[in-house]
C-alpha cells in the first residue's frame, strides 16, 4: 500500500511545494487573503483507521467549494435525486466556477451542475429545516459525523468576510430566484451558504471525509452507512466530471481520482475502495485549484498507479 511512512509522504510534499511560488492565494474573499501561500499539508486516511500525513496538518482551513459535495450528499438524502435534479443539472461546464453566463443562455436556465456556484446555491437552498440556524446545524452535524469530530464548526471571520463581499453570488441567486429555482430570501441563502463554505477543519478531518466517500458511504471504523451507496456514487461521479471546475478534464486524464477543490486551497479526494486524501495548499492556479495540491496528487497517482481509468 502507498506511503506507509510520513517520511515517504514528506518527500512528495517537499517536491510539490516547489510550485507554490507559481500560485496565488485567493483574496476576493478578503479573509482568505491572510493564508500563507507556502503552506502544504496532506493526510491519507485508510479504511482500517490508519493515517499517514505530512506538512502542517494541524492547520485549519475553511472548506469553501469542498462543502458543495458534502451539501449535495445531505440534500440528496433529504430530497432524493429526482427532486434535486429537476432543479440542478448533471453536466460539466467549461466555464469558471462563478460564471453566470449559462444561466442566461441555456434554454432551461437551470444551473448545469451542483459543483459550480449557481448549482451549489440551489443545492444549499434545498437543505431541509425551518430556519437558517436549523439547516446549518443539520449540515454541521452531518460533517461532524463524517469527520468523527464533534467540535467541527465554521469560521465566523471567513463567513462574515464572504457575506460582506458576495455580490456575484447574490447576482446568481437573484437569477435563480427569477427562474423559479429558489424561492427563499436571498440574504438568508447568502447567510447559510457563506457559513457552509466557512466550515473549518484540518487535512486529517478532510481525509476522513474522503475515506467515507471512497468506501461508498460507509464509516470505516463503525461500519455505519453514513451516506447511501447510490448517493456516494453520484457525488463521486460529480467529483470526477466537475470537481476541479474547468480543469476537471485535464485532472481526470493526468490524475484520475474523484476529487473536490475549494478556493481556500483544500482538496478532498476519494480513491475508490482504497483511501481518502485531505490536502491543504492555499496557493492557487488560474482555475482556483491548489497548485501544489494538484502537483502532489499527480505525484501520488503516478507513483502508485491510482488512476481509476
Ligand atoms: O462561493 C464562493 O465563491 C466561495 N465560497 C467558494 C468558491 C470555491 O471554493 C471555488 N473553488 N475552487
Amino acid at each position: 500500500m502507498l506511503c506507509r511512512t510520513s517520511e515517504e509522504l514528506q518527500a512528495l510534499v517537499d517536491e510539490a511545494k516547489r510550485c507554490t511560488v507559481k500560485g496565488k492565494v485567493a483574496d476576493y474573499i478578503p479573509a482568505l487573503g491572510k493564508a500563507n501561500p507556502n503552506d502544504l499539508a496532506v493526510a491519507i486516511h485508510y479504511p482500517n483507521g490508519e493515517c499517514t500525513s505530512a506538512g502542517d496538518i494541524e492547520k485549519k482551513f475553511t472548506l469553501q467549494s469542498v462543502s458543495k459535495v458534502i451539501t449535495l450528499a445531505l440534500v440528496l438524502m433529504d430530497r432524493g435525486p429526482s427532486y434535486v435534479f429537476e432543479k440542478v443539472g448533471m453536466e460539466p461546464t467549461g466555464d469558471p466556477f462563478n460564471s453566470i453566463v449559462k444561466l442566461e443562455t441555456m434554454a432551461l436556465s437551470k444551473p448545469l451542475n451542483p459543483m459550480i456556484n449557481a448549482g451549489a446555491l440551489a443545492v444549499t437552498h434545498m437543505i431541509k429545516g425551518d430556519s437558517v440556524k436549523q439547516r446549518l446545524e443539520r449540515l454541521l452535524e452531518f460533517v461532524r459525523e463524517l469527520t468523527n469530530d464533534s467540535t467541527v464548526f465554521y469560521s465566523e471571520d471567513v463567513s462574515r468576510s464572504e457575506f460582506e463581499t458576495a455580490f456575484l453570488n447574490r447576482s446568481l441567486s437573484y437569477f435563480l430566484k427569477q427562474n423559479g429555482i429558489i424561492n427563499e430570501d436571498v440574504e438568508e441563502l447568502m447567510d447559510l451558504y457563506t457559513k457552509q463554505c466557512a466550515i473549518e477543519m484540518n487535512s486529517l478531518d478532510l481525509a476522513r471525509i474522503g475515506v467515507v466517500f471512497a468506501m461508498d458511504g460507509v464509516d470505516p471504523i463503525s461500519g455505519k452507512q453514513i451516506i447511501p451507496s447510490d448517493i456516494a456514487r453520484i457525488c463521486k461521479t460529480f467529483m470526477v466530471t466537475c470537481g476541479m471546475y474547468n480543469a476537471s478534464g485535464e485532472f481526470a486524464i493526468k490524475i484520475g481520482i474523484p476529487a473536490k477543490s475549494g478556493v481556500s486551497g483544500g482538496i478532498m479526494a476519494a480513491v475508490p475502495g482504497k483511501f481518502g486524501i485531505g490536502i491543504f495548499g492555499p496557493a492557487l492556479n488560474e482555475q482556483g485549484n491548489s497548485i501544489a495540491g494538484i502537483k502532489l496528487l499527480e505525484l501520488l497517482s503516478n507513483n502508485y498507479q491510482l488512476s481509476m481509468f
